[in-house]
């Protein structure tokens, strides 16, 4: 099957809300379409529509758009091709041997496929000579076997060119191994490896490619991790360690731990869901990836000084895009990792009581408030009111607000009353900030002229609306398309953007072939595929798609004139063209 075979297949098989809901995004119906929580910005109230009628989808919030494939590229970050595949893949769809090499030449494949041959050639070595200090490190850390094989644990030697001439030997060249960030250039010229002595930890991300590492030295030496950089397949802030393998844990919360080692030793005792983030604080693209899978977040960072910042930074970016979350407090000090060891055989059962003990965020909060504040003293008093209310007062839940007022006025024995008054007194504020700040998107929306997507609709503006309205009106009827392409010809349009969507348009409706939003997606940009959703969606059904056309048509035709007609081209026409023109304009305004 060819890929345009495919995507008859899926067109016809594939349900976008079906792709939606299986990465955890709860869609409730309104009116014809459904509705639900972005998963591309992070939100807390719902503007992502999935429209069932044309398989495509549009954010109100952020503007993302586009068909079920753009979904799937967005989401996965995949190419179209490799979206498509993965696509069929689900669908039991056939996909063709020559498919399913194509693009394997480009620098992503590469690079994941040099990780690949590194992680095992690490995890090799530790079976070796060279390697035999590392695999007692990591048995005297407690890890069994199996540990260190499921999560593909390694040995990068001492040698500085090892794995470089390695990998070099399997075909690969520099300039991969470079961007790979595997190998760089020394000061003498010669490439060597990035890690050397290290205890590699492989990364995957979700469909198990690995897409880098994380190396720990063995000694006290700095630094004590050493990490990839961001490379062609690899953004540190948007993946986490071990969710490949968590995000099929039943466990229905993931565990978020701050280190290589915890993450391991969690799973060693049983708890699957563990994951972390790669050494840097939590980023709102980790957590939106996050509640693609969960809607718990259990939080186990280290309980020193660090690790509680941590946490309370963690807390509101993961709220903010809809997650619950609790917090573990584990007991003297320790990280889990530390946890798990002194508690050995009885680690699992003394952990899973942390995490039934754990409290809400809210309560964790309210605790390091408390932890402040003398509560005693009425200044005390005064400061915890005060900032315990600016808190209730980020809450969108009013049952949240009420039951937490209620029982810190009990605690402080004050009238609920007051408490409630407080926090309505900052949520105002807090919405005319709010309002505020939206005005002023809205006046910046206005103000901005430069279309990234489409530059010449700010010279345009009526012609490039008339040009999308074409564009409505045919990708929704697909049978007017004939007459209308008859007598408008592409070089008509003005603005590049549109042209080129209905030069596709065109091409394919000479092709014979069909041209609704996913038979045309493959040849544009997730960015451009989202405008081309806004422009198919702003249509308006009650209407006579021909007269609107025509209507269009006009104003096109209109505006072509103008332009030929203008300053600079004026010079080459001839006086009885100009004369025409003239009486052109005077009919109109008549
Ligand atoms: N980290 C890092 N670079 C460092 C130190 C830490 O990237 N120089 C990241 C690593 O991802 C590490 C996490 O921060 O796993 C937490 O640091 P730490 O608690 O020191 O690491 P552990 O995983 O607990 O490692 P170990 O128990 O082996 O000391
Ligand atoms: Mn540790």
């Amino acid at each position: 099957m060819a890929l345009d075979d495919i995507i008859q297949e899926l067109k016809f098989r594939v349900k976008i809300e079906d792709v939606v809901s299986s990465y955890n995004i709860q869609l409730k119906r309104s009116s014809r379409n459904l509705v639900g929580l972005c998963p591309f910005h992070g939100e807390k109230t719902p503007s992502f529509n999935l429209y069932p009628e044309n398989n495509s989808f549009y954010c109100f919030g952020c503007h993302a758009g586009g068909d079920v494939i753009t979904f799937i590229r967005k989401m996965e970050n995949l190419d179209y091709v490799d979206a498509v595949k993965l696509l069929a893949q689900r669908y039991n769809i056939d996909i063709p041997e020559s498919t399913k090499d194509k693009g394997l030449s480009n620098l992503r494949n590469r690079i994941y496929e040099a990780n690949k041959e590194a992680a095992r050639y690490f995890h090799r070595k530790l079976y070796t000579q060279e390697g035999q200090n590392a695999l007692n490190y990591l048995k005297g850390r407690g890890l069994t076997e199996q540990t260190i094989k499921h999560f593909g644990l390694g040995y990068s030697t001492s040698i500085t060119y090892d794995l470089t001439s390695y990998l070099n030997d399997k075909g690969f060249k520099n300039t991969e191994l470079i961007q790979a960030n595997l190998s760089f250039e020394s000061r003498s010229g010669r490439i060597v490896d990035r890690f050397i002595d290290r205890i590699m930890f492989p990364i995957m991300d979700l469909r198990g490619n690995v897409i880098a590492f994380g190396g720990r030295i063995m000694t006290d030496q700095k630094p004590k991790y050493l990490n990839t950089s961001d490379t062609p397949v690899f953004k540190k802030s948007n993946n986490c360690f071990a969710l490949s393998f968590a995000k099929n844990s039943k466990d229905g919360y993931l565990i978020l731990a701050e280190g290589y080692m915890d993450v391991i030793a969690l799973h060693q005792a049983g708890f699957e869901s563990a994951i972390a983030t790669l050494g840097t604080a939590l980023t709102k693209e980790q957590a939106i990836l996050l509640k693609r899978y969960t809607d718990d977040i259990v939080l186990c960072y280290d309980s020193d000084d660090a690790g509680q910042n941590a946490t309370m930074r963690a807390i509101p970016i993961l709220r903010d895009v809809g997650l619950n979350v609790r917090v573990i407090n584990i007991p003297n000090g320790k990280d889990p990792d530390e946890f798990l060891k002194t508690n050995g055989e009885n680690g699992h059962i003394k952990f899973k009581q942390l995490i039934e003990k754990s409290g809400n965020d809210i309560e964790y909060r309210l605790q390091k408030l408390k932890n402040k504040l003398d509560l005693d003293s009425p200044d005390g008093k005064v400061a915890y009111l005060t900032q315990v209310s600016k808190l209730l007062a980020t809450f969108d839940s009013e049952i949240e607000i009420d039951v937490y007022a209620r029982k810190i006025a009990a605690e402080l024995s004050v009238a609920p009353y007051s408490i409630i008054q407080q926090i309505d007194k900052y949520k105002q504020k807090d919405y005319k900030t709010k309002i505020q700040q939206q005005r002023n998107k809205n006046n910046m929306e206005v103000l901005v002229v430069n279309d990234s997507i489409n530059p010449d609709k700010k010279t345009h503006l009526m012609a490039s609306n008339a040009e999308e309205q074409i564009i409505s009106c045919i990708i929704n009827n697909p049978d007017i398309a004939g007459s209308i392409i008859s007598k408008f010809p592409p070089e008509k349009f003005i603005t590049s953007f549109n042209k080129k969507i209905y030069e596709c348009i065109v091409r394919r409706f000479n092709d014979k072939k069909e041209f609704s939003v996913m038979d045309i997606s493959g040849e544009f940009s997730n960015d451009e595929n989202s405008r081309i959703i806004k422009i198919v969606h702003n249509y308006n059904k009650n209407c006579n798609p021909y007269e609107i056309c025509n209507d269009c048509i006009n104003v096109i035709d209109k505006e072509n004139d103008k332009i030929a007609f203008s300053g600079d081209n004026l010079s080459n026409k001839s006086e009885e063209d100009v004369q025409k023109y003239i009486d052109r304009l005077k009919k109109q305004k008549k």
